[in-house]
């Protein structure tokens, strides 16, 4: 679903992102293909994510063309009116509607991209296009470029420069305008709802199936486009493994159910993570597990201010993870010891956050200039330790068999501080047990 289109937003991005660029430079961005799911079969068309941020146009096989130069400085090329195919797939905004509701400048229909194009890209210095997964489009435009490469020697013409837009334009995307904070608190608002549902829905002999169609119900109902990821249901020892996505087994009263599910809501990611008990109360195990995962969770989300950095969140969380494993029996060796060896490895495997954004683990570089970079205002990222115990561990960590437990929360920096967006889903232990005692 999408918010009221403001072509105004859009048209400030692209002054934004041309005015990065050197003169004469031109930029072309293409819209995502359609990808079949199988034989005539499509998935549902989402739109690219860069090209959607310049232009919020919403159809496949559109190009944009951006000229830091000239009074045409936003071209699009889309696919034509056509009622007889308006029919069987959808309606088409065609060129006029290009230039009316996108404001573009100049819209042609797509077939008329390459004489267009070609014109355009004699006598500039640079084209600003990333080589993407549509080969058939890479080459068009490797034509052209190679086209007009050569004739530069005769025409004097400077050489041609075939740049990626995507160090100005990923800077853009990571810190989060107001517009784009809004999209991103609904889709927290609409995972809040689900994860509520999730939890009362995860009783012992649902299947995690059952738990899933819950999650897609609230996020549509709500006006999400549905997950931002493949919803992760994992009961048991299923919660071990870190990209389970079958969602199909029974829960049995004493497991611990993982939930990994966060809501798109136009074009922007929720990315929630909350372990749920689903009989009445967590085990003696699981609660020792999980009081180590919460506590290195809110320790890492303190840690997010201005000027700290990826590692500084990172840190904060394994410090107390190792020590919590230490006090559950699992590591014996000291603090920092066991963080240099990496004796914790075994138990915790990923990293603790990522960007998030249009995209969930979303554009920005992690590192300047070979440091870990500073977050700033304005930037929005995953805080999500968790420990894992796999059914093969042994020795002192045999007791906890069979559990994984993670937390995750979307953090938005501010100025002051920070903002957790997903603050209202319940994490505290005792507030899901009383949770649980509602369901039905
Ligand atoms: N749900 C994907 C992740 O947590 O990174
Ligand atoms: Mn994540
Ligand atoms: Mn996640």
């Amino acid at each position: 679903m999408n918010e009221r289109f403001d072509a105004a937003v859009f048209a400030a991005r692209r002054q934004r992102f041309l005015a990065a660029l050197p003169a004469g430079s031109l930029a072309l961005l293409a819209a995502a293909p359609v990808a079949m799911r199988s034989n005539d079969v499509e998935y549902r068309y989402r739109q690219d994510n860069d090209f959607h941020y310049l232009t919020g146009f919403p159809e496949p096989e559109a190009l944009c063309l951006l000229d830091t130069a000239g009074a045409e400085r936003f071209t699009l090329f889309v696919l034509p009116r056509d009622p007889e195919r308006e029919t069987w797939t959808g309606r088409r905004y065609g060129a006029e509607g290009a230039r009316e509701r996108f404001a573009a400048d100049t819209a042609h229909t797509v077939d008329r991209f390459e004489e267009v194009f070609a014109k355009l890209l004699d006598g500039r210095e640079r084209l600003y296009f990333t080589l993407g997964r549509d080969d058939r489009l890479n080459q068009r435009v490797l034509e052209q470029v190679r086209r007009s490469q050569a004739t530069r020697a005769r025409s004097g013409a400077p050489a041609l420069a075939l740049l990626s837009p995507v160090d100005v334009l990923h800077e853009m995307r990571l810190r989060k305008a107001p517009e784009e904070i809004d999209r991103m608190r609904r889709a927290a608002a609409i995972s809040a709802v689900a994860h509520r549902e999730a939890l009362l829905a995860a009783r012992p002999g649902a299947a995690e199936h059952e738990v899933e169609a819950a999650i897609d119900f609230a996020f549509r109902r709500l006006g999400g486009s549905g997950p931002a990821y493949p919803s992760i249901v994992a009961s048991g020892a299923n919660a071990t493994i870190l990209h389970y996505t079958e969602n199909s087994r029974r829960m049995c009263d004493g497991d611990l159910v993982l939930i990994d599910a966060g809501a798109e809501y136009d074009h922007y990611c929720a990315d929630v993570t909350r372990t749920y008990p689903v009989g009445a109360k967590f085990g003696a195990e699981q609660r020792g597990v999980y009081d180590v995962v919460l506590e290195a969770q809110k320790h890492a989300i303190e840690a997010v201010a201005p000027g700290a950095s990826f590692d500084d969140v990172h840190d904060a969380a394994l410090r107390v993870l190792v020590e919590g494993l230490r006090s559950l029996g699992v590591l014996a060796a000291s603090l920092d010891e066991a963080i240099e060896k990496g004796a914790y490895r075994p138990y915790y495997m990923h990293r603790t956050s990522h960007w998030l954004g249009m995209d969930v683990h979303d554009v920005g570089k992690y590192r300047l200039e070979d440091k870990p970079r500073r977050l700033e205002p304005g930037m929005v990222l995953t805080v999500e330790p968790g420990l894992y115990f796999a059914e093969s561990v042994d020795g002192a960590a045999a007791r906890f068999r069979g559990t994984g437990v993670r937390i995750e929360d979307d953090v938005l920096v501010t100025a002051e501080g920070r903002e957790v967006l997903t603050a209202e889903i319940a994490k505290e232990a005792d507030l899901l047990e009383r949770i649980a005692a509602e369901r039905r």
